[in-house]
């Protein structure tokens, strides 16, 4: 009695200090709420106790559109269907607007043609909207929202959202996965561009506004050409550490709430009836299975009243869960789960968690209840079918016009000014310019990623039809203009404007380890030198998804300009180049920072503040033509390579296995067993970790019974290598022979747990383990190259390496580690 007694203590003490916190998040004050929709909610109850759990639990499962039919949406009674990033309409990246919308009716229909005597409930329809109705071929293409934190410019973020509604309601869609709210800490984050800014204060405002856009102030936003938003991550997906995607974030609550929950609160005041729970881990918990924040936080405490939808696949990185099955994900508070494909087994196994009690029914009729007031309170409950839904009226090429004018007006407020030699801009018309770089002419990389396709990498200038280059925006300013991709010219020029910049990404394939921009190629930066030393002023626009550091370029450049993200169209650029026919300009510069500029290559806001080092540039600041104009210091660009090696090399095994990194064994490639108490115990092998205060000792043996593999996995995020790929990079395995191998020894390595990249690799490294003598030193070096080599991109490694042996071998391996250049390497694969 006495040990049950205090068992219960000690479960109440855990229990309360992991989750009541003394911290009082606020109130949100929420503009449903429910009491004042009696006939809503009385609406919502009655569907709920009509459905049968079959359907609510396809209520609760959103699909991607490529791996389900209309009938299977009848059939399984799915809530809602999205196309994904990657995802096309009939393998045909330019499917039309007719296209689409055709598409949507029949899904629709489907979801409203009763299956027996059940309600039929209307699908939603969700894509990634993010700058613009961005899947739709022929769309105008706005500014990330990088830009659109450098306008600062409410009304303007409003009107982009309202603009992008009313063109995926004309294609049949009627949900957004926008805004991101993320408030990115780290512009090391690939998805930097989808942040508005890192001052929370900012994102709160234009999330707001966004939301505004794209549901309207009242609560049937499809009856008034607008789609239910949805506020995306929750919560604290700008704040990981290293700003690794989908990584983890150590805030304390304090931190989190007060720069990443602001938003959230900002969003439900302005009635957003979806949030996305987001990839991240907060404190060791993945967001997705988090009760605390889902539940205790968003619902119950900020009043959060509409519906979780889940982030692709992501309760299958809570503990315990696949993608098919994940009761802990429901229970936090998950009211939708994103199942792009594999969905069939997910309602199978969710159906059978509540018949077996491990998710109660109240949760599943909350859920689902949260899920049927969004679609009621964004109208469409009531709405026609998708091609009946809206018109303005107007016809598409005045549409088109109009948002090409208010995609202009953003580029123009978008653009940040750092540097100004006097009188450098604008440029007269008249004057013989020149126009450098590769980048000029890419509509594709002006648009950046979540464009068309995913990582919008793969784009031409004749996916833009309707498009503007900078180049071709310069070229319809100015009469006098040659075009160089490499700086070179006929005749000597007035003056140069040179384009350069980052290709499109996305996600984590954008995550880097430094900002240094051309670090070794400085190809940029020597184009800029060579046209100054022959006396041609340069003007720099960057285009890129954040703040890099660039010192030679900006010493080299008598004006710079930061241009984001802009989008398809350049004219808001020649806007402000290009003077008037009197030489006066046109517009001002008006863009604010969004973020602070580094000061060094591996800057970024955390570690900066940590170290007390102030940035380049603030936020907040940018240029204009009344700026009084200071001397430029030349800033140092002496940064070698070896000043930042540190982030070429990366140790794994030192006095622990770092993270992301653990140690798993599996036998005849079954049984993943992770080490527990620094220890893996099968009957094949055994792996012991252990550590005194500065070195970890892993001591491995495989006992010949059977294969057995150790090997070393990224479960939660993606490990990008490319940069140490890029310089030589290999995996540096080092140690002890305790007892040498009798059979073949493959080392393996891969990506894993992504779509995109799913495949291992063997290596036959057995020289190196075989006829050694006892206690003898073993290194083994394998160079990343083998990855690419064998088809697996470094940018997203899930396994570091495996050994695997059929026979004996006995190792103490005292150090793991991912280095640059390293003096002899092994295995080559060249
Ligand atoms: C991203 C989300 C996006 C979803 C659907 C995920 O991988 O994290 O931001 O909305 O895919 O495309």
């Amino acid at each position: 009695m006495k040990i049950f007694f205090f068992v219960l203590l000690a479960f109440f003490l855990c229990h309360s200090l992991t989750f009541a916190s003394s911290l009082t998040w606020p109130k949100a004050n929420n503009p449903y709420q429910t009491d004042q929709y009696p006939e809503y909610e009385k609406r919502i109850q009655e569907l709920v106790e009509q459905m049968t759990l079959e359907q609510k639990v396809g209520q609760m499962t959103q699909v991607e559109l490529n791996s389900i039919t209309p009938q299977e949406v009848r059939d399984f009674h799915i809530g809602s269907i999205f196309v994904s990033g990657g995802g096309l309409l009939n393998k045909n990246r330019k499917a039309t607007m007719e296209q689409w919308v055709h598409t949507a009716d029949q899904y629709w229909k489907a979801s409203i043609t009763a299956v027996k005597n059940l309600p039929a409930i209307p699908i939603s329809f969700a894509v990634d909207a993010v700058h613009g109705h961005n899947k739709l071929f022929g769309q105008v293409i706005y500014p990330h929202n990088i830009g659109l934190g450098a306008s600062q410019n409410t009304q303007l973020v409003h009107d982009i959202a309202k603009a992008t509604a009313e063109a995926m309601l004309d294609s049949g869609m009627d949900q957004t996965f926008a805004p991101s709210l993320s408030v990115t800490q780290n512009i090391l984050w690939g998805r930097t561009y989808e942040s508005y800014s890192q001052d929370p204060e900012l994102v709160s405002l234009l999330g707001k506004s966004a939301v505004l856009g794209y549901q309207g102030s009242i609560h049937t936003p499809l009856g008034n050409g607008r789609v239910a938003a949805t506020a995306k991550h929750f919560l604290g997906d700008g704040g990981t550490e290293a700003g690794i995607d989908r990584g983890e974030n150590t805030s304390t609550e304090e931190e989190l709430m007060a720069i990443h929950g602001k938003p959230y609160i900002a969003a439900i005041e302005a009635g957003v009836l979806w949030i996305m729970a987001s990839h991240n881990s907060w404190q060791g918990q993945r967001l997705h299975g988090h009760q605390y924040l889902l539940t205790t936080i968003l619902k119950n405490q900020l009043g959060f009243v509409g519906a979780i939808t889940g982030d692709w696949n992501s309760h299958a990185q809570i503990n315990g869960c696949t993608k098919t099955h994940c009761p802990e994900a429901i229970n936090a508070g998950m009211d939708m789960l994103m199942v792009p494909y594999g969905w069939q087994d997910f309602i199978h196994n969710t159906v059978e968690d509540v018949k077996q009690g491990r998710i109660s029914e109240s949760r599943i009729n909350d859920a689902v209840s949260r899920i049927l007031r969004a679609k009621f309170y964004s109208g469409l409950m009531e709405a026609p079918k998708p091609s009946k839904r809206f018109s303005t009226g107007v016809s598409q090429s005045e549409i088109q016009q109009n948002n090409k004018a208010l995609a202009r007006k953003a580029v123009r407020e978008s653009l940040v000014l750092l540097k100004h030699d006097k009188e450098t801009l604008p440029i007269h018309p008249e004057k013989k310019i020149l126009v450098v770089g590769e980048l000029a002419n890419n509509i594709g990389a002006q648009t950046g990623g979540w464009t068309l396709g995913w990582q919008g990498d793969d784009l031409t200038n004749a996916d833009f039809p309707h498009g503007t280059s900078i180049l071709k925006a310069i070229q319809s300013e100015a009469k006098n203009v040659e075009y160089s991709t490499h700086g070179s010219f006929h005749s000597q020029p007035d003056i140069a404007i040179v384009v350069y910049g980052e290709r499109p990404y996305a996600e984590w394939l954008g995550d880097r380890r430094h900002l240094a921009f051309e670090l070794e190629s400085s190809h940029h930066a020597k184009i800029l030198e060579q046209l100054q030393a022959k006396g041609i002023p340069t003007v720099s626009i960057l285009l890129s998804g954040r703040p890099l550091w660039l010192n030679r370029e900006l010493n080299a450049s008598n004006a710079f300009i930061a241009a984001w993200l802009p989008g398809t169209e350049a004219s808001g650029i020649s806007d402000l180049l290009i003077a008037t026919p009197q030489g006066q300009p046109r517009y001002n510069f008006t863009g604010k920072l969004p973020f602070d500029w580094p000061q060094a290559p591996v800057q970024s806001k955390p570690e900066a503040q940590a170290h007390n080092v102030s940035s380049l540039f603030n936020f907040g600041y940018g240029l204009n033509y009344s700026s009084t104009a200071k001397d430029w210091k030349t800033l140092p660009t002496d940064t070698l390579l070896k000043d930042i090696e540190s982030i070429f090399n990366v140790d794994i095994l030192t006095d622990k296995i770092s993270s992301p990194w653990i140690l798993r064994a599996s036998e005849n490639k079954k049984n993943d067993v992770q080490l527990v108490n620094n220890r893996i115990q099968l009957d094949s092998l055994t792996a012991d970790l252990k550590s005194n205060n500065s070195q970890a000792k892993l001591q491995v043996h495989w006992h010949g019974t059977q294969k057995a593999k150790i090997h070393l996995d990224n479960l939660n995020a993606y490990t990008n290598y490319q940069d140490i790929f890029l310089h030589d990079g290999a995996i540096v395995i080092e140690g002890k022979i305790l007892g040498p191998a009798n059979k073949k020894v493959l080392f393996e390595m891969g990506c894993r747990g992504v779509e995109y990249c799913n495949r291992f690799a063997d290596i036959n490294v057995s020289k190196v383990f075989k006829k050694r003598k006892k206690n003898e030193h073993f290194s083994l070096s394998v160079s990343l190259h083998c990855f690419e080599k064998n088809k697996i991109d470094t940018r997203h490694i899930g396994r570091a390496f495996g050994l695997e042996t059929s026979g004996k071998l006995s190792l103490e391996i005292t150090d793991i580690r991912v280095q640059s250049q390293p003096k002899s390497v092994d295995f080559t694969c060249r």
